[in-house]
């Protein structure tokens, strides 16, 4: 159980603040003034220090260092008055964990206590992020899946296929596979297959001699012989054009190239790790994509998940890019202001990591003091629909639960029928039979929710 300790010398915000954390199950213990809080430090174990910043005698201030000095780890924070802010920036500059303004919003005391009392878990945990890699921050269930993953699979010579949205980090995964691989040489050489045109794309990939061309002025070693005995990174692979698809398939089969207007052939001994943000299957489907170079390349497939399926990972993501910002940047923006941060763990990143990355580094060139406000977050907003986007995945497990000979003996009114009249309740329970937000929720008018509702015979 966490124990909280309380400081105030006024009684009524002790009183206060220990019905509402003890109700949110915590363990409260109060004093009211900084010697009395000293003296309970030294009797009892506490977790986490709330103290009011002005109080008669040893300020809030004063406690805090003194605290800082003889326990450094415990997460101080200070409650401030709402008019004196300057109050707070000293207070986090002097180590307080956050701070909380009076008059006080429920909610933000709540997300404060809870990523304070996370944070000190996280230190006592610090010896098990040996298992990430360097550059890649994440600690979700779905990060460590991919950790494992790259540990088992990076010394072997198997082909990889990183997919997933772009920005969430393919080519770091890349990058990890190759620095823990056995390949022989160091070489990690990139193509990014969008970026050349059709023309040049085969003398990119395979090399070229001097006058096969027009403008082929000298000898060319292509990608992959550059690459030789170590790994060659495709990038979005999805967008290779079906030629040189064809001729994609046939060195990895022969292990073999031929430069452009040669006749020599070469031996090559290249692992290659290609990423897209397409799904292949889907493209292999709409014959965009050849199936058997599919299976060449996937020998091993990675998916790297979207950062809103992980956003456990979003609080780590956002340390290390302050840290790296504040750097880069000559700033010392350490830290984010609780209510800042669930405002971003509320949002959707469209462009994942990446767009984390961009929100954090002007969140640092905005912030006016050391601590980003959520004044300073700059978030695009959501086109409707486009977050709501059934995927096709959702689709095939909805006929993958279904008997298909089922379906089609009921014909696709009936299905329709069933699936409109389900979802309609769906969005009905979900707004507690608000017709008004559930017409929101479904994307439909008032009206043509109400004539539906009327025709179905819902509620
Ligand atoms: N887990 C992570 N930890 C730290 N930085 C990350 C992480 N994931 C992504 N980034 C950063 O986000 C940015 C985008 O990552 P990366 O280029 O690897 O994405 P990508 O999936 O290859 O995107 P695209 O499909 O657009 O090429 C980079 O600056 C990268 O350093
Ligand atoms: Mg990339």
């Amino acid at each position: 159980m966490t124990t909280i300790l309380v400081v105030d010398d006024e009684k009524s915000m002790r009183d206060f603040l220990k019905i509402l954390l003890k109700k949110e199950g915590y363990s409260v213990e109060t004093g009211s003034n900084a010697d009395d809080a000293l003296l309970k430090l030294q009797q009892n174990s506490f977790d986490l220090i709330i103290s009011d910043i002005r109080m008669p005698g040893i300020s809030g201030l004063e406690l805090l260092s003194n605290v800082k000095e003889s326990y450094p780890e415990m997460p101080v924070i200070m409650i401030t008055a709402f008019a004196s802010p300057d109050d707070a920036v000293t207070a986090m500059k002097n180590g307080a964990f956050d701070y909380i303004s009076k008059p006080f919003n429920v909610d933000e005391i709540k997300s404060v206590i809870e990523s304070a009392t996370s944070q000190k878990e996280k230190t006592h945990s610090r010896e098990q992020l040996s298992d990430s890699f360097p550059g890649i921050i994440g600690r979700s269930r779905e990060m460590l899946k991919i950790f494992d993953l790259i540990r088992r699979i990076a010394p072997t010579p198997a082909n990889v296929l990183i997919y997933g949205e772009s920005g969430t980090g393919k080519e770091l995964v890349a990058k990890a596979i190759h620095m823990n691989s056995k390949v022989e040489s160091q070489y990690f050489i990139p193509i990014n297959c969008s970026a050349i045109p059709e023309e040049l794309m085969e003398s990119e990939l395979f090399g070229h001699v001097k006058g096969s061309f027009t403008g082929a002025i000298g000898d060319k070693s292509g990608l992959f012989m550059e690459a030789d005995k170590g790994t060659a990174f495709l990038d979005e692979i999805g967008e290779l054009t079906p030629i040189i698809q064809t001729k994609l398939l046939r060195v990895l089969q022969e292990r073999e190239i031929k430069p452009v207007g040669s006749s020599t052939i070469k031996p090559i001994n290249v692992r290659i790790i290609a990423a897209t943000n397409r799904i292949l299957e889907e493209e292999i489907v709409a014959g965009r994509f050849r199936e058997d170079l599919f299976y060449r390349l996937a020998v091993v497939p990675i998916r790297v998940p979207p950062l809103r399926e992980r956003k456990s990972d979003v609080p780590l993501l956002v340390d290390f890019f302050l840290k790296k910002y504040s750097r880069l940047l000559g700033k010392e923006v350490q830290k984010i202001s609780s209510y800042a941060l669930q405002v971003l763990m509320n949002y959707d990143f469209p462009g994942n990591v990446r767009e984390l990355e961009n929100i954090i580094e002007r969140g640092v060139a905005l912030a006016g003091t050391n601590i980003i406000l959520p004044e300073s977050l700059t978030l695009t907003p959501q086109p409707r629909g486009q977050q709501n986007t059934i995927e096709n995945n959702d689709l095939e497990l909805f006929l993958a639960v279904h008997n298909e000979q089922e379906l089609f003996d009921t014909g696709l009114d009936y299905v329709m029928t069933r699936l409109e009249k389900r979802l309609i309740q769906h969005a009905l329970e979900k707004t507690s039979n608000s017709k008004m937000k559930a017409a929101d929720l479904l994307q439909v008018s008032f009206r043509s929710l109400r004539y539906k509702i009327k025709k179905y015979g819902i509620g």
